[in-house]
């Protein structure tokens, strides 16, 4: 039991890619949270987050929703639309 808890604990504090086009993780998301980002277009305007092609967003807004309390249908749907 130890042992699985050390192991998960390992798991969670490696950052993980959230978005690979702009090599953003979801250390810098929760970090751009706490900072106060609270949107997604807040998020794509200090990151870069989904504004390539996009496929990072969901993953990203979940992290934000997680990070401002809010719940995943009630983030907003602005979201940038890749070229
Ligand atoms: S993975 Fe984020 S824009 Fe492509």
């Amino acid at each position: 039991m130890i042992m699985r808890t050390i192991i998960i604990n390992n798991i969670w504090s490696i950052p993980m890619y959230v978005c690979v086009c702009n090599a953003v993780t979801d250390k810098q998301i929760r970090q751009a949270c706490e900072n106060g980002a609270c949107t997604m277009e807040d998020l794509s305007r200090e990151l870069n987050v989904a504004t390539c092609c996009g496929r990072c967003q969901d993953c990203a807004r979940k992290i934000l929703c997680e990070n401002t309390e809010q719940t995943f249908l009630a983030a907003p749907l602005d979201m940038a639309v890749p070229a």
